[in-house]
């Protein structure tokens, strides 16, 4: 697999007075995977965020983001047509009164084609379903129509990946699944590698990959199962397991033991339906 993001040995501090908020950090990310990154608060996760499209420089080590060092001023903007950011409040990322010219503001700054822009704002607004909006004014939308159009904006610049910094965090239930469902499909349908940082346990559970993260440095990097598999670890950082998981723990301590681990409701059910099947 394709390495997209490097980071070597990346130690930073907010300030000089200030201990390292991220201390020899080693962490790749790779071309075509979505990754979740997990952590409690102030474990690093926003900071780590902020150095791969070099919003932030590193302290000492190296970013390296498409194969450009993030420390070089003039990697910056080559870096940002590559990487998109889309952060926790969709109202702080709106530019425009009309949806469609804030999702053209990017592809417009690029300094595109009219055609080519009308092109791309038209594909990025159907990419996120919300192409039938396309003329409404952006601030009278619900919490998840915002940031998918926030997404959308980060589609029309057609970067290769899209790191979001808690992007579900406002929403209720259904806004969290609209842009969740939103993600995976760019994944699936156009090949955009993701990297989301998330403190919901049921979003991670759809990644490829689960990075854990604990003052500043990675503590867990596996398959969603491989880290779910450490309960007693997370729970000693102050996270949890996907609910499904936990019941299925909890069951297990009343002596219902069912096949596996299961980290969806789906696959609970299965598992349950096994044991009850089975039983006796
Ligand atoms: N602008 C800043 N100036 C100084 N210190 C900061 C700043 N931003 C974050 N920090 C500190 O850096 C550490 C890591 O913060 P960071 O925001 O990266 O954590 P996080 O994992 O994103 O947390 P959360 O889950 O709360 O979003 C924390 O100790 C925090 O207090
Ligand atoms: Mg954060």
């Amino acid at each position: 697999m394709n390495k997209i993001i490097e980071f070597k040995n990346v130690s930073f501090s907010y300030s000089e007075e200030e201990e390292a908020v991220l201390q020899n950090l080693d962490l790749d990310f790779y071309e075509g995977q979505f990754t979740c990154v997990l952590g409690h608060n102030g474990s690093g996760k926003s900071t780590m965020a902020k150095l791969i499209n070099a919003l932030y420089i590193p302290t000492s080590g190296t970013v390296i983001s498409y194969g450009l060092d993030t420390a070089d001023e003039k990697n910056e903007i080559p870096i940002r047509r590559n990487i998109g950011m889309v952060f926790q409040n969709p109202d702080n990322q709106i530019v425009a009164t009309i949806v469609e010219d804030d999702v053209a503001f990017g592809p417009e700054n690029l300094g595109l084609p009219r055609d080519e822009i009308r092109k791309r704002v038209d594909e990025a607004l159907k990419a996120v379903n919300m192409y039938e909006y396309r003329y409404h004014e952006p601030h009278r939308l619900s919490g998840g129509q915002k940031q998918r159009i926030a997404i959308a904006g980060v589609i029309a610049m057609k970067t290769n990946c899209i790191v979001l910094d808690e992007p579900t965090a406002m929403l209720d239930p259904k806004g969290r699944r609209e842009v969740i469902e939103t993600l995976l499909k760019l994944k699936n349908e156009y090949g955009i590698s993701v990297i989301l940082v998330t403190h919901f346990m049921d979003e991670a559970v759809k990644a490829d990959r689960v990075v854990v993260m604990n003052d500043g440095k990675v503590c867990l990097d596996g398959t969603p199962a491989q880290v779910f598999s450490n309960a007693s670890h997370l729970e000693s950082m102050g996270l949890t397991v996907p609910k499904p998981l936990e019941l299925a723990y909890q069951l297990q301590k009343n002596g219902v033991r069912i096949n596996g681990e299961p980290l969806t409701a789906a696959e609970f059910v299965d598992g349950f339906k096994n044991y009850v099947e089975n039983r006796g």
